[in-house]
């Protein structure tokens, strides 16, 4: 299969590329918790795209001058504002992508289960939400605890009878843009040629780079995967220590989730060639959620590429049976809250 996905992703496309896809900019995309910390700089990196035609910005307060100010950018898309539950069904009418950044972020000594018990909540609203007005679009969950948010979103679709397991989506983007980032620096390579598969789930050790699956090809000694494998994994808690109370990763994280709009908004353009890690309903292990390279396409995941699981190194087959416990607790830990009498 071909392997182009975050070599070709783009925030801004070349002009030909976009052309090539599609004529015009058709795409409407939501963004709730749009006056976050993600959320802002998410709405301006949309806005510059020139695939989307509408750019609706959700939540309970302050989106009001977020779209004001997004709106005077000379680009293609209509920027509309909602504030407080009221005004979210009309948000949700029609969209093509819901990208859900809304909810608390850690600060330091936190993991990023102790957000459960406010987040969980928050994505839960807001899935009810989607799921009674755009039940079609595809769905990005950012809100951690990703490993458990996403089980959530599933268990409320069902429960409201739309879930659609290839258009539900949590996004990893980032730790594949971290491993990218660390490992081109680590090696001295050209970053737009590195890509590393990174499975599994979105905290701790159930993030597991596959460096062995690393393109180009790159040898690492043991040192070096046990220092980038940690380094990966813990990228998250560096940024919160960085920011010492102020929140967690944003422009990165605004980076990612701008990437995997744009490759979801390329694959309902007819692009055959899109393919992201994401956290996903999968079989590619018996845990029903696991994060892997997925191939996408216009009806949401067309196929979950099973090849990066194959040969992998001794140190990574250890890591992954390390990380199933944990990843299956947290998945059923979300599923339980989705069935709990609120
Ligand atoms: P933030 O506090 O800056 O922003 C969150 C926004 O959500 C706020 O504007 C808030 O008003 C809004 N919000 C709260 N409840 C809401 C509701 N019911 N409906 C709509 N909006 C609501 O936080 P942030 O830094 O933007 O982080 C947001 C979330 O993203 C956190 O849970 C964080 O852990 C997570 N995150 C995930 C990743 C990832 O890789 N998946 C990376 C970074 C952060
Ligand atoms: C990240 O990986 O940066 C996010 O999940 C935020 C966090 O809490 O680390």
């Amino acid at each position: 299969a071909p392997l182009r996905a975050s070599v070709t992703t783009r925030v801004v496309p070349k002009a030909k590329s976009v052309a090539q896809i599609l004529p015009e900019a058709s795409y409407k995309v939501a963004v709730l918790g749009a006056a976050g910390g993600i959320g802002q700089p998410l709405g301006l990196l949309i806005k510059m795209s020139p695939l989307v035609s509408e750019l609706r910005l959700y939540d309970i307060a302050n989106v009001k001058g977020v779209a004001a100010d997004l709106s005077h950018c000379n680009t293609p898309s209509q920027v509309m504002d909602f504030t407080g539950p009221a005004e979210l069904a009309n948000c949700l009418k029609g969209v093509d992508v819901v990208v859900i950044p809304a909810g608390v972020p850690r600060k330091p000594g936190m993991t990023r289960d102790d957000l459960f018990n406010i987040n969980a909540g928050i994505v839960k609203s807001l899935i009810e939400a989607v799921a009674d007005n755009c039940p079609d679009a595809f769905i990005h969950i950012i809100s951690n605890p990703v490993n458990s948010t996403v089980p959530i979103a599933a268990e409320i679709l069902k429960q409201k009878g739309v879930y659609n397991p290839k258009k539900l989506f949590g996004v990893s983007t980032l730790d594949v843009v971290r491993a990218n980032t660390f490992v081109a620096q680590k090696k001295d390579l050209k970053l737009i040629d590195v890509d590393v598969p990174v499975v599994g789930g979105h905290a701790g050790i159930t993030i597991l780079p596959l460096l062995s699956k690393t393109r180009p090809s790159v040898t690492f000694t043991d040192e070096e995967t046990e220092e980038l494998t940690k380094r990966i994994q813990n990228a998250g808690t560096e940024v919160v220590e960085a920011k010492a109370g102020a929140g967690s990763a944003t422009l990165s994280m605004a980076y990612a989730a701008a990437r995997f709009v744009e490759s979801s908004l390329r694959a309902l353009a007819g692009d055959p060639d899109v393919y992201e890690c994401t956290y996903v309903q999968s079989e590619l292990t018996e845990l029903p959620f696991f994060a892997s390279r997925v191939k996408i396409g216009k009806n949401g995941v067309e196929s979950i590429i099973s090849s990066d699981l194959e040969g992998v190194t001794d140190y990574e087959a250890k890591a992954l049976e390390a990380l199933k416990p944990e990843l299956k607790a947290s998945i059923e830990k979300g599923i339980e809250f989705a069935h709990k009498k609120q």
